[in-house]
């Protein structure tokens, strides 16, 4: 069964074949980064225009790569939500007009069961049930995850996502946009213990998190530190990055030990941080759990993931219809 995945709930338009839900044909992913880097976050009504003039190019390019024309097609998978609900009509309308027009079978799509099921597009994916760590720009949570689009919601954050935070500090220090992978790279000149930062557990034996207090303790530190703080970004990033990266890797293997799982995956977008892999691997290491975490280019949005998750619902008899509408918030606590 060959899915054409697309995704459009931000500012990645993106498309991908994928073969039973576990092998990538190909993925293409259009990002408008340059588009957004102005404004230092998503401007949503460019964002939507964008993705008009990609999604057609991107079909095709996925479907070239995949040396596929769209009636090699056996049905179509597309994020309906949660984001932006000018971004997500521009693919589901896509989608559904293609669908329509092939007579073949169409899904929409959770964003964040799209997330969860990219551990499948990796050679040794991990057996039901297991916990994840669900880390992006826009969600930080945890679920006990029992199938493809089975989950439960143990947890999440009560105000900013990590990622978010991510994105806020860099735009305070004015480093740049999207902040999660220039704050990774600049983290590494500094060290993690010169300033440190509150790691805020919330209560221990709950999955919630609060990131806001974090950002807010950076942002008091360069008002305090004026005249010295340019010199001292390195380690401002560093130590950041250690507390977020502190309470994302306890809180997920608490939830192991809770579950009595021996088994973890994190995605998202910070999933690709890697200080996150490294502290993740190291912990379960010692603890005889097993960590799945996809390779960086499946950890951002990307519609392969999209494409895993959509088959699976369609192969349960899962269709959409032409009256279906995209959302754009909704938990997918199952
Ligand atoms: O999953 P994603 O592509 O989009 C959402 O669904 O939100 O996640 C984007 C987020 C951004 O906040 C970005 O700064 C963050 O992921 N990110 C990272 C890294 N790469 C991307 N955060 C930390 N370290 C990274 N290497
Ligand atoms: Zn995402």
């Amino acid at each position: 069964m060959q899915i054409l995945g697309i995704e459009s709930s931000c500012d990645e338009t993106a498309a991908a074949v994928v073969n039973q839900g576990r092998t990538i044909l190909s993925s293409v992913v259009s990002s408008q980064i340059e588009v957004h880097r102005p404004y230092g976050g998503v401007v949503p009504e460019l964002a939507s225009r964008k993705h008009i003039e990609a999604i057609i190019p991107v079909v095709r390019q996925a479907l070239g790569a995949a040396k596929m024309e769209l009636q090699g097609l056996d049905g179509i998978a597309v994020t309906q939500g949660p984001g932006l609900v000018g971004s997500l009509l521009v693919g589901f309308s896509f989608a559904k007009a293609v669908a329509y027009a092939l007579g073949i079978p169409w899904v929409g799509v959770n964003h964040l069961d799209g997330h969860i099921n990219s551990v499948f597009l990796e050679p040794d994916p991990p057996a039901f049930p297991f916990v994840a760590l669900l880390v992006s720009g826009g969600h930080t949570a945890v679920y006990h995850v029992r199938g493809h689009t089975r989950m439960e919601l143990m947890g999440q954050t009560l105000d900013d996502a990590a990622g978010e935070a991510y994105d806020k500090v860099s735009k305070m220090l004015g480093l740049g946009y999207p902040g999660g992978s220039i704050i990774d790279r600049l983290a590494k000149k500094g060290s993690p213990d010169r300033i440190t930062f509150p790691r805020s557990f919330l209560d221990k034996r709950q999955f919630d998190f609060s990131f806001s207090g974090i950002k807010t303790a950076v942002m008091r530190y360069i008002h305090t530190h004026q005249s010295q703080y340019q010199e001292q970004i390195p380690d401002i990033l560093a130590g950041f990055q250690e507390a977020v990266v502190e309470v994302l890797t306890y809180k997920i293997l608490r939830a192991a030990v809770e579950k009595r799982s021996d088994r973890i995956a994190v995605v998202g977008g910070v999933a690709a941080n890697s200080r996150l892999r490294e502290k993740v691997r190291q912990e379960a290491g010692r603890k005889g759990i097993s960590v799945h975490i996809p390779s960086v280019s499946l950890c951002g949005d990307n519609a392969a993931m999209i494409a895993a998750a959509g088959y699976h619902l369609l192969k349960n008899g899962n269709r959409s219809d032409m009256n279906d509408d995209v959302y754009s918030k909704i938990n997918i606590d199952a």
